[in-house]
């Protein structure tokens, strides 16, 4: 059972993404909305979550299968107890031939400040801190929790100071919604502009079941390039990988890199090479699947790591999965597959 993995459509398995759990302390109206999101969700029990013992497993079974790159999301990963720990673990596997995956986290920046130097100490090699604007008027209102941007700032020159933005390590992700935030694109550029931080645009996606996104609230990011443009010089740059989900840009006046994320209008399926594993242990296949496939039941009924890699390979080699292409084929304004997952429970 071994030999390069591939699924239907000849994609390789070369990202994993784990959602360390459903839980977020903010409530960003397009990814877990107050009014669902409420004190009676019912959110995960502890039991049901996989422990850092069985994630690392799992991990090192997808390492031996191909995987170089593991992310760590929530929810807010920086939630979950003692997460250090876990990142030591992760840091200490291996690829087949002997190198450190690329180990990296995704977070809303909350709680930073207080856990950059654990996380550098950890073994973390890079960091992506979500930020949708730089007003602090905005910032609340589109956390939903009144959160001060201070406060994200300030985790932000935490990371950078204990090294996580070393080699370009650290990025900024921001959400783009037409009437909520759009006028924060050129602050936001101007800020991050020669720090050496990549700030990414993203085009606001249909992902889950609650967020009641419509298309007219999509910024195309041809549309964020050409106001960039319209005020600095800009050049497109190659990609660094396949099925990289950013397209790059460089300031031509050498001032760095911003990207754009636009999986709405030029959807990126054709090599995607990510897979996801959920915070009760079920691998999706895709960010818009209605199913995971349960890879905790094995694992707590004493599988061995053959067993679970040739479940893993032969659910990878199973898949064909490239729903943003499709929706990009269809009317605009209608959901496809309802009844998908909800992403603070897969993992952005
Ligand atoms: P880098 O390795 O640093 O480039 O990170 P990344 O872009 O893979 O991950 P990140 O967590 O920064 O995600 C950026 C945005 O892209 C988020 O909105 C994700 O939800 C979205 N995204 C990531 N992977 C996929 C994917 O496979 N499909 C779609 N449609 N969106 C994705
Ligand atoms: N569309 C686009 N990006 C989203 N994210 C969360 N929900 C959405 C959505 N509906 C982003 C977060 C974070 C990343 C993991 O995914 O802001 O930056
Ligand atoms: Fe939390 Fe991130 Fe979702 Fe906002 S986008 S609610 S910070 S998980
Ligand atoms: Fe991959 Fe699915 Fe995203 Fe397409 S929509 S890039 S297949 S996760």
């Amino acid at each position: 059972a071994d030999g390069p993995l591939a699924d239907q459509l000849g994609r390789p398995l070369h990202d994993l993404r784990i959602s360390v759990t459903d839980r977020c302390n903010f409530r960003c109206s397009y990814c877990m909305p107050k009014a669902v999101f409420d004190k009676d969700y019912p959110y995960l029990p502890h039991s049901a979550l996989l422990s850092f013992e069985e994630i690392t497993r799992v991990a090192s079974v997808f390492a031996a299968q191909g995987v170089r790159k593991i992310r760590l999301t929530g929810g807010e990963p920086l939630l979950r107890k003692n997460i250090e720990v876990l990142i030591a673990q992760l840091a200490a596997l291996r690829t087949p031939d002997g190198q450190p995956l690329d180990l990296t986290l995704t977070t809303n920046g909350a709680l930073l400040a207080r856990k950059a130097q654990a996380l550098k100490d950890a073994g973390l090699q890079r960091l992506t801190v979500s930020l949708d604007g730089l007003d602090d008027t905005v910032f609340r209102r589109m956390n939903d929790v009144d959160f001060p941007v201070r406060d994200v700032l300030d985790g932000l020159e935490a990371a950078h100071k204990v090294g996580l933005g070393q080699n370009g390590g650290l990025k900024v992700n921001m959400v783009v919604q037409r009437g909520t935030n759009e006028h924060e694109i050129l602050p936001m550029a101007e800020r991050f502009k020669g720090t050496g931080m990549v700030l990414r645009f993203i085009e606001y996606m249909d992902v889950g079941a609650t967020n009641g996104w419509r298309m007219d609230q999509v910024v195309p990011s041809a549309e964020v390039i050409q106001t960039l443009q319209n005020r600095w010089p800009l050049r497109a740059l190659a990609p660094t990988a396949p099925g990289e989900t950013a397209q790059r840009w460089a300031y031509a006046d050498g001032s760095g890199e911003v990207g754009v994320i636009s999986s709405v209008t030029q959807a990126f399926c054709a090599d995607c090479s990510r897979a996801r594993l959920s915070t009760d242990g079920k691998l999706f296949l895709c960010l818009f699947a209605s199913q995971g496939h349960d890879l905790r039941g094995l694992l707590r009924s004493g599988a061995g790591d053959a067993e679970l890699a040739n479940a893993i390979r032969a659910i990878w080699q199973g898949r064909s999965d490239r729903y943003s292409e499709l929706r990009a084929a269809m009317a605009p304004d209608t959901g496809g597959g309802a009844r998908r997952v909800e992403m603070s429970y897969i993992g952005g």
